[in-house]
């Protein structure tokens, strides 16, 4: 990697591609396509994009309903949701992966990408807490991944951390931050620490909380009480079924392990039974809660 580059984006000659239709993907494309961007969302689960495809288009229909947007941005916006399967990406300069959050399954899509469009294309990841820097080991070009870590509703939250690794171009970094912007978003660049900024910050929230409740100092539904009427806007547990039970599993998880053992990271148990029980949140219709029927995120 030398001198500089262009990594320049504009939805006028530019499209991407979401990979991975689930919670964040789905709200990630619902953000490029509004920012003008022709979107393809892909994902190993047909299920998966028509359930993503189908609630956004409610979502269009209730924004048209409320007067929040127009018929005619409805329509065109329409136009530019596209989908694809893994047998069907397209080639397209950008490529934001947010499938799950699975190192090798990561690296190994990563690895397609860049065959797909012969080194050519950028790789970015909303991995919430493995390292870029790891995951772009087995890359030829490492300088192309970048971390772009949007935050649950993608729609609705402003934060987007902009990761480097070893190997990322410092041209990209920058770049991806002057997307993040130019779609409305607010972005910060972090390092490639773990959990970098946010979730580490954040991870108390969720690790005091299920050991409160593991230790009987309150159930659940008291602990989201409290929190909430001290003015946050989701208790604990709530949040945890919305981020996706198994998903915030496992990045408390990555970071236990990547601070070697440090006990305010540890995992707790009641949240591994209910990730063992298949019991995710909302996308699974139970976690914490029950939800009826199972609600998009
Ligand atoms: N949920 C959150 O609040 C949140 C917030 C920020 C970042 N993240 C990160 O975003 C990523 C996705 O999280 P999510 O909550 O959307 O997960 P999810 O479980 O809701 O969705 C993941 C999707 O990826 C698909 N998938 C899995 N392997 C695939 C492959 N090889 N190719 C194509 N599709 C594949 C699955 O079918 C599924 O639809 C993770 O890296 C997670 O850490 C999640």
């Amino acid at each position: 990697m030398t001198g500089s580059a262009d990594f320049g984006f504009s939805p006028a000659t530019s499209q991407i591609a979401v990979i991975g239709a689930g919670t964040m993907g789905a709200g990630i494309a619902d953000v490029f396509v509004r920012a003008g961007y022709t979107t393809y969302l892909c994902d190993a689960s047909q299920t998966a994009v028509n359930r993503a495809t189908e609630a956004w288009k409610l979502r269009l229909h209730k924004d048209t309903e409320r007067g929040k947007i127009t018929a005619a941005q409805a329509a065109e916006w329409e136009l530019r949701w596209l989908t694809c399967t893994p047998d069907s990406l397209p080639v397209v300069p950008l490529y934001i992966e947010a499938i799950v959050e699975l190192p090798d399954v990561k690296q190994q899509l990563f690895g397609r990408l860049e065959e797909l469009s012969g080194g050519q294309a950028i790789l970015a990841t909303n991995t919430s807490s493995l390292p870029v820097t790891a995951l772009a080991r087995t890359l030829r070009h490492p300088d192309r991944l970048v971390g772009m870590h949007f935050f649950n509703p993608a729609l609705l939250m402003p934060l987007v951390e902009v990761i480097s690794g070893e190997a990322t171009h410092p041209d990209l970094a920058r770049s991806i931050f002057n997307l993040a912007q130019q779609i409305g978003k607010r972005p910060v660049m972090v390092r490639d620490e773990p959990g970098f900024l946010v979730n580490r910050v954040a991870r108390p929230y969720y690790t005091e909380s299920l050991l409160a409740v593991e230790e009987q100092t309150a159930s659940l539904e008291q602990v989201d009480r409290l929190l909430e009427s001290r003015g946050f806007r989701m208790g604990p547990f709530r949040l945890m079924d919305l981020i996706g039970v198994d998903v915030n599993f496992s990045v408390t998880s990555s970071l236990y392990e990547r601070f070697y053992g440090e006990p305010r990271f540890r995992p707790s148990r009641l949240q591994a039974r209910k990730v063992a029980a298949g019991q995710h949140g909302r996308k699974t219709g139970i976690g914490f809660y029950r939800y009826d029927p199972p609600a998009s995120a």
